[in-house]
């Protein structure tokens, strides 16, 4: 099949080397991922040396399967949307290289996309259409931020986080607890199986749309040096409750101020059972539309990227006039 009408995105940010094919409307024709999870696991985080190694071994043929599940030859491909940022640096190197040796070898355009801006368009992928103007919480191992957005490539950020990231206070009350790498999903079902039974601090909580994450993850280490230690499905619990009260306050703070239609939630974070859930308390009782991605592309993958890319090309110029455009840099 040749009608140019497929992206292929690539992404290898951090620790997951993935591909994907994606048509104009978010539909995801074919995607493949190569997860680290294995090569980190020992280390309790990502070692950025051994992840370049990893992305290295795994990029062409990551990119060869889904190019082979859709029945697509490389050329074919209308452009590569490729992860410029941020990231990893040797992990990035990886995947920018390959799409512009291959972006050269097909002829093809290569779009270097924000991997936040993937993020944020990931939950128009299967077909949903968000109505604009939109608020946008991103709650991902690397980010934390509330944006809104009058359309997919006009985003304005209201606040971000002044130290770790939702997802990073996940990841590091899970290793206090002795749970796998990473803790994020396994906070998540813990979480489900106690009680919000220790007084937490929700930092920021009552001020503006900039959110900060170090002090509920310390408190959260005080409270486990305590004899005897609360049981840890309650300790899970506890953050669980004072992280989504955080973040559930700031999204009903900005859809009030911002009379925004719709609240979209992506980034890792979004994957959360009990952050669905409480988002969508809180956008019936507001009366406002609530969009999340599927929960397969809530986390790290390439089809956002395909997608993303997509907002960049002049869909008015010939396939092949792109070509000179080589590597399109976007801004937001
Ligand atoms: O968006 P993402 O895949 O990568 C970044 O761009 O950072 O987000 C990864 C983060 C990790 O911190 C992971 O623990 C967290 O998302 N995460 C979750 C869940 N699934 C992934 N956190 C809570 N509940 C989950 N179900
Ligand atoms: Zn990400």
């Amino acid at each position: 099949m040749n009608d140019g009408s497929l992206i292929l995105g690539i992404e290898t940010s951090c620790d997951d080397t993935a591909a994907a094919l994606v048509d104009i409307d978010g539909r995801v024709k074919a995607a493949a991922t190569a997860s680290q999870i294995d090569v980190h696991a020992a280390h309790g985080g990502v070692f950025p040396e051994l992840a370049s190694r990893a992305h290295l071994q795994a990029v062409l043929p990551v990119i060869d399967r889904v190019l082979s599940e859709a029945g697509v030859a490389g050329p074919d491909v209308r452009a590569i949307g490729v992860t410029r940022g941020p990231g990893l640096i040797g992990s990035l190197l990886v995947g920018v290289n390959t799409a512009a040796a291959l972006g050269l070898g097909w002829g093809v355009p290569v779009v270097g996309v924000n991997h936040l801006r993937g993020h944020l368009r990931s939950a128009e992928l299967e077909g949903a259409r968000i109505a604009w103007p939109a608020l946008i919480l991103l709650a991902s191992g690397g980010h934390t931020l509330l944006a809104r957005m009058n359309g997919p490539r006009d985003i304005a950020i209201l606040g971000d986080t002044r130290d770790d990231s939702a997802g990073e206070a996940y990841d590091k009350v899970g290793r206090m607890l002795g749970l796998p790498f990473p803790g994020g999903p396994h906070v998540d079902r813990l979480a489900a199986a106690g009680a919000p039974t220790l007084a937490l601090p929700r930092p920021l909580i009552h001020e503006g749309y900039e959110f900060s994450f170090s002090g509920l993850k310390s408190a959260v280490s005080r409270a486990l040096a305590q004899t005897p230690p609360p049981a840890p499905a309650d300790v899970a619990a506890s953050f669980v409750a004072a992280a989504l009260d955080v973040l559930m306050t700031k999204c009903r703070r900005a859809l009030l101020a911002e009379r925004s239609a719709s609240l979209v939630i992506v980034g890792g974070v979004a994957a959360s059972a009990q952050l669905r859930a409480a988002a969508n308390a809180l956008c019936s009782e507001l009366g406002v539309a609530l969009h999340l991605p599927p929960q397969r592309w809530a986390t790290d993958n390439a089809a956002m990227i395909a997608l993303a890319a997509w907002d960049y090309l002049d869909l008015a110029a010939p396939p092949r006039a792109l070509a000179q455009a080589r590597l399109a840099v976007t801004a937001w």
